[in-house]
């Protein structure tokens, strides 16, 4: 395949080539001459629907460390704004002799209608609440490292906001797919029913879901994407779900504590947890560099 497009059609065999090379690179950009020639004259536009930090700046660093060169699209800033599509936005960028796309969207399945229209490289850079694959990646690459390499029966909770979250599906069929247990914690109206199906155990208790896990992945609760009156709120969220010290040093056990970001501090962790020494989350960061170079690199060689 020449796109990635959702964590749902890799094999284990092809998440693990990518850790190993995403390995490599995380030594290369460790060195003081962190540039490699893997990428010239390929070109990359990172086109840009919804608002990103890490994903964008990450993939911007990314492809300037391999020498892509890079062009930078904002749908807030274009001719979008004018009634340009999608289609025609980016046939206008390939026409500039584009090699490959990373794309984020509002609309879940954007980048699969764009790759039956386009010949370009396309990489899913988080598709509404579908799926956001290079998220999951650096996740499950940071804890593969974390733990020496081996997800095997490792238990791992996503907590809060399932039913808006493509990093919760993402992360769902990665870890799946390298041999740990997923459970989803939250409020049931944000847990989608479709959990159990896929193999999730469901669990309304946080203190019950941190006393069965490894990992808690924690995820901010999408306000802007609840079509209907926001349940439960902010200040209820944070009571029933908030992860702080106190509960942490209750529960007397080491938990590997993720968030993908944007943290909203003081709602789903408070800043004595996310900034604690059980927490991975700037490693995550860092470790989304090497990981998206990994899936550029494998990707540019891939025409068919
Ligand atoms: N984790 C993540 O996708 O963050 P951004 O929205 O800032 O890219």
């Amino acid at each position: 395949v020449r796109h990635l497009l959702g964590i749902k059609e890799l094999t284990q065999s092809d998440i693990l080539h990518i850790f190993e090379t995403g390995a490599q690179f995380k030594e290369v950009i460790n060195r003081p001459i962190k540039k490699v020639p893997s990428l010239r004259d390929i070109t990359v536009a990172n086109v840009f629907f919804e608002n990103s930090t890490r994903t964008r700046l990450s993939f911007e660093l990314a492809e300037k460390r391999l020498s892509a060169d890079v062009i930078n699209f904002s749908a807030a800033s274009s001719s979008v704004k004018k009634g340009e599509t999608l289609l025609d936005t980016v046939r206008n960028i390939l026409s500039m002799k584009v090699d490959m796309i990373v794309m984020r969207h509002s609309c879940p399945g954007a980048p699969h209608f764009l790759s039956k229209h386009i010949q370009a490289n396309i990489i899913n850079a988080g598709d509404g609440t579908h799926e956001h694959p290079t998220q999951a990646l650096l996740d499950t690459f940071s804890m593969y490292q974390h733990f020496d390499g081996n997800l095997e029966g490792k238990k791992v909770v996503i907590v809060g906001d399932i039913s808006h979250s493509r990093v919760a599906l993402s992360n769902i069929f990665a870890l799946q797919k390298l041999g740990a247990e997923v459970m989803v914690c939250g409020p049931i109206t944000l847990i989608p029913k479709y959990m159990e199906a896929l193999g999730v155990k469901v669990e309304l208790d946080i203190r019950k879901a941190l006393q069965w896990c490894d990992v808690a992945n924690v995820l901010r609760i999408q306000m802007e994407r609840q079509k209907t009156k926001n349940f439960p709120s902010l200040r209820e969220y944070s009571t029933y779900y908030g992860i702080n010290k106190a509960l942490l040093e209750e529960l007397n056990k080491e938990i590997l504590i993720m968030h993908p970001g944007p943290i909203n501090r003081g709602v789903e962790l408070t800043s004595d947890v996310a900034d604690s020494e059980h927490s991975i989350i700037l490693d995550q960061v860092e470790n989304g560099v090497a990981t998206r170079m990994a899936i550029l690199f494998l990707l540019a060689q891939r025409q068919e």
